[in-house]
């Protein structure tokens, strides 16, 4: 599993100078520069330039940068990745992923372009076909070691399936699933995909707090007014940084240190939880 923090990733137009000035500020982990759906089609061109010019020009400090280009059956394909000759984005995210093979020959076209510069691949899985192949997608890590993760598309799934959005996901839930065991079980990251209704806040917390739940990495926004929730709903909240730090005492008081098993607070704890309060407390910054 990747170290990294990856909570929250925002996209943001290529066009838009403004917000690309203003990621530089904001508390993001990833920011998500888009060529694809976010920019019409007689703007591409412009938006390459300017996406180009605004990497170019860093200052992005901690903050993941990754240039999401049209996909590769598109007209724009090659020359969006021509911006990787000209600015060296943290990683390029691919849309309409639908096969192995179309992780394979993004990989080639893109290595052709930055040649042994690291630059990491992540995939949009937002289509029918994502979901189903997700195993063997998830599987190309082993021939694609820049592969870090998928980026849901929920938007374009539930435009590709028919399948509606309301009612709390409940009807995506199990391909939400479905690609959050593909990603874990190839080490990969996955970031949950975006809440359209910028303007509930209430709504926003509820589905971060969801995505957590399944097991998301992080979750895609789109708006600034999103990021704090985001980063809140995936940090380990006070009660399970209260309740990791008891666990890790008790393993490590007395006569405690060789056992398999524990009782904390009438409960049974393992060794697994062990490392998984471990694992919540580095994730929290927590010394110990
Ligand atoms: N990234 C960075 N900054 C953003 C931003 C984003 N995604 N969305 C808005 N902002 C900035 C604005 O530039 C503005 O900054 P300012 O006050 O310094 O001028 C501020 O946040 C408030 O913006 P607001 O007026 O509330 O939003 P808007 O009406 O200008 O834009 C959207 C609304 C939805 C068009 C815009 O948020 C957006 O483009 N989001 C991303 C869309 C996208 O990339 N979609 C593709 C993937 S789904
Ligand atoms: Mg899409």
């Amino acid at each position: 599993m990747n170290s990294r923090l990856r909570r929250s990733a925002l996209y943001m137009p290529g066009l838009n100078k403004r917000a690309m000035d203003k990621g530089r500020t904001l508390d993001a982990d990833m920011l998500l520069i888009d060529l694809e759906d976010s920019v019409a089609p007689n703007r591409k061109q412009e938006a390459r330039d300017s996406s180009a010019a605004a990497i170019g020009k860093g200052g992005y400090g901690r903050r993941e940068v990754v240039l999401r280009v049209n996909a590769q059956d598109t007209p724009y394909w090659q020359d969006d990745l021509d911006v990787l000759t000209k600015c060296t984005p943290d990683g390029v995210l691919v849309p309409k992923i639908n096969s192995p093979e179309d992780v394979l020959s993004a990989s080639t076209a893109i290595r052709d372009r930055v040649g042994r510069r690291e630059t990491d691949l992540w995939l949009m899985m937002e289509t029918p076909s994502s979901v189903l192949n997700s195993r063997e997608i998830a599987a190309v890590v082993g021939r694609v070691p820049a592969l870090q993760g998928f980026v849901v598309g929920t938007n374009d799934l539930g435009k590709d399936s028919g399948v509606l959005p309301g009612h709390e996901r409940l009807h995506l839930l199990p391909w939400l699933m479905q690609l959050v065991a593909s990603a874990k079980a190839f080490g990969l990251d996955i970031i949950d995909g975006v809440f359209n209704d910028f303007s509930d806040e209430k709504g926003f917390e509820r589905e971060a707090r969801r995505g957590r739940e399944l097991g998301m990495t992080g979750k895609s926004l789109i708006h600034p007014r999103q990021i704090a929730a985001c980063n809140k709903a995936f940090s380990p909240s006070k009660e399970e940084i209260q309740e990791a730090r008891k666990i890790v005492e008790a393993f490590s008081a007395k006569g405690s240190a060789d056992k398999g098993v524990i009782v904390v607070d009438g409960r049974m704890v393992e060794r697994l939880h062990l490392e998984l309060a471990e694992s919540t407390l580095a994730r929290a910054g927590v010394e110990w």
